[in-house]
């Protein structure tokens, strides 16, 4: 049986796949099973009220999971589906309340990879798939990142090779007030923006996130991680790693560096980014530091991501 056969299988079984997508790694399950939807939530240590995303193969299977589609909304399906972008809509009776935490709305997604492709259009089920990392860790953008985590937990973990894109979907819901963008990810503010005009951003609060993926802690490495300030004096023997854009911008002696795009190209930074945090998180250092990029394009999604891997912890 071929791999993708079997993957299939596991999935229409109830069992949990993990899969490579163009952002990061999923960790699927049968969307339209509760039970295999729980282990997911076991697994990953997610709590209950962080709601998944629902990959479908293409927008007519998306249809049958909501209730209505927004002009806007289709729009931004026809223009970036496959792609990064996940777009929340009032759900259908179809999908389980598991799946979105109870909320009336689904976040639903076409990946663009053609094994994540294959996974859903040979189950003949949508996938809810989070990302395949333990609940406020890094996300994974290769196999091996997922089989340090969940190398026994899952049944299966299909190696699709490093993920393209690098960071999350973006993700945009439709609110009594319009189109809101959640999180910042694949697809740009600009590019959106361009295709249906304004779209407000929304603002985390602590105590009421509206999607807990913007829970101002999150994506964390176990090394304490903080954004490089000149002015601050840093007692001597620390072993310190910096996490830069360009080059090394610090004044302070470090042991380790990673350079997310020399050429200062923010989609290989982008790319670059989860697997760089990683590295240094392995170098044994006291301390992490890293730098904001431009904030423009996937530039968003990246310092959005470092502001939550400096986030209290
Ligand atoms: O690129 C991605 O989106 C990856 C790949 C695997 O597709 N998935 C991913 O899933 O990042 P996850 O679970 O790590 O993030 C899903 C985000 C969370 O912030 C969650 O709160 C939000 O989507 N979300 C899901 N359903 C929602 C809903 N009904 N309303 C608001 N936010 C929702
Ligand atoms: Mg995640």
């Amino acid at each position: 049986m071929k791999d993708i056969q079997k993957a299939a299988r596991i999935i229409q079984e109830g069992g949990l796949v993990a899969f490579p997508t163009e952002t990061v790694y999923g960790l699927g399950a049968d969307a339209l099973n509760p039970m295999a939807v729980a282990k997911i939530f076991e697994v990953k240590n997610r709590p209950q009220f962080d709601p998944l995303i629902v990959h479908v193969a293409d927008l007519r299977q998306a249809e049958i999971l909501v209730t209505s589609f927004p002009k806007e909304a289709l729009k931004l399906a026809e223009l970036f589906w496959p792609g990064p972008l996940t777009l929340v809509l009032p759900k259908s009776s179809q999908v389980p309340d598991l799946v979105t935490s109870a909320l009336p709305t689904v976040a639903l997604r076409v990946p663009d990879h053609p094994l994540a492709q294959e996974l859903i259009r040979e189950s003949g089920r949508p996938i809810a798939a989070p990302s395949a990392n333990l609940f406020g860790q890094v996300s994974p953008t290769n196999a091996d990142h997922v089989r340090q985590t969940f190398g026994n937990k899952v049944e299966m973990i299909l190696d699709g090779g490093p993920c393209r894109v690098g960071v999350e979907s973006t993700v945009v819901a439709w609110m009594t007030s319009g189109p809101v963008m959640l999180r910042p990810g694949g697809i740009s503010l600009e590019e959106i923006e361009s295709v249906i005009g304004k779209v407000d951003l929304h603002i985390g609060t602590e105590d009421k996130p509206l999607a807990p993926g913007l829970l101002t802690q999150h994506y964390s490495p176990k090394t304490p991680i903080s954004f490089f300030d000149q002015r601050t004096r840093f007692q001597s023997g620390l072993k310190i790693g910096f996490l830069a854009f360009r080059q090394n911008n610090t004044s302070v002696p470090i042991q380790a560096i990673e350079v997310l795009s020399t050429q200062g190209d923010l989609r290989v930074a982008a790319a670059n980014l989860f697997a760089a945090l990683r590295r240094l998180d392995n170098e044994g250092l006291d301390l992490i530091l890293c730098e904001a990029v431009p904030e423009e394009g996937l530039g968003r999604a990246i310092n959005d991501r470092l502001r939550k891997a400096c986030g209290p912890r």
